[in-house]
């Protein structure tokens, strides 16, 4: 079985639900608590085992390029002002030289074709993907989760969540097989089904491990939900010829990509710190008891 060694990480999406924010910040950038959305995946991507992260980017997205490289005259000003702890922060937080690529997406034409602008780099390997949009909360990263999957079953492994049947629409969903380690068989997987056509209420939750064969079925995928080439539907059409598996995650995603979720996940991570979490608290609970007052009056 061929180790998993580089990742995608697509962040070419115009982030128009966080206008005006995002007419010059790129969504990506947007933090939740003080760390952009997009190291969050970094991190995870790292915490398991990835060596090469490709960013898939597109204009105006130069900020995340340049995140991720050394800033000589800050690191320079921490040094002689004695920020030891912070400038040790910084430097943790860098990829190695040459461990990143950025490719761009010339047009927003779905995840689908984000996802091939990558083949040349990943080349002849199985790879992670992540959705930046998507924040793993929990005691370990959801890729190191379906990553022990993967080394047991091979094939192809998505990361999944139950969702409300009410809200299947808004994801692709799987259809749920027998067990597979502390996962299950995919039967099907349908992207964005109408109502009342879900085969489950597992939703894909923006991490997977695939297999390079994927590429070329991206290659001629005809545009699917939304007028948009989906991954999904390659992913259904390589099905026909290898194994899926999806393995329910044990934390719980953040949705950054939409308002309440991005807002959600900046108080989940907030409440999570040591350094903060008692006064964000206090300052929660009087909030809402201020909105419950004035909800009375
Ligand atoms: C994408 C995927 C979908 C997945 C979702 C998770 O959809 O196509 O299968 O459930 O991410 O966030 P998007 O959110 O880009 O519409």
């Amino acid at each position: 079985m061929k180790k998993v060694r580089k990742a995608v990480i697509p962040v070419a999406g115009l982030g128009t639900r966080f206008l005006p924010a995002t007419k010059s910040v790129p969504k990506e950038m947007l933090p939740v608590v003080d760390r952009p959305v997009v190291q969050y995946a970094v991190d995870e991507a790292f915490e398991a085992g990835i060596e090469h992260i490709v960013f898939v980017t597109g204009r105006n997205k130069q900020a995340i390029e340049d995140y991720f490289d050394v800033v000589p005259e800050l690191m320079g000003t921490l040094q002689q002002g004695g920020k030891t702890e912070q400038y040790g922060s910084l430097e943790r937080l860098l990829p190695q030289a040459g461990s990143t690529t950025f490719t761009r997406q010339q047009a927003p034409l779905g995840l689908g074709h984000a996802v091939w602008c990558a083949r040349d780099v990943i080349g002849d390997e199985p790879f992670a993907l992540l959705l930046p949009d998507m924040v793993s909360f929990g005691k370990r990263g959801c890729l190191a989760e379906i990553m022990d999957v993967y080394s047991v079953s091979g094939g192809n492994v998505i990361a999944v969540e139950q969702c409300d049947p009410s809200e299947t629409h808004k994801y692709g969903i799987v259809g749920r097989g027998g067990p597979m380690g502390s996962g299950f068989e995919v039967t099907e997987m349908v992207e964005k089904p109408a109502p009342g056509k879900a085969p489950s209420n597992f939703y894909i939750n923006g991490r997977y491990v695939l297999q390079p064969e994927i590429f070329d079925l991206l290659e001629n995928q005809e545009r699917g939900a939304g007028g948009e080439i989906q991954l999904t539907d390659a992913m259904v059409r390589l099905a026909d010829s290898q194994k899926f598996y999806a393995k329910p995650f044990d934390g719980r995603m953040f949705d950054c990509g939409s308002k309440e979720g991005f807002i959600e996940a900046n108080v989940a991570f907030a409440l999570s710190r040591s350094d903060i979490g008692g006064t964000v608290l206090e300052l929660v609970g009087d909030l809402i008891r201020a909105h419950g007052r004035r909800d009375a009056a």
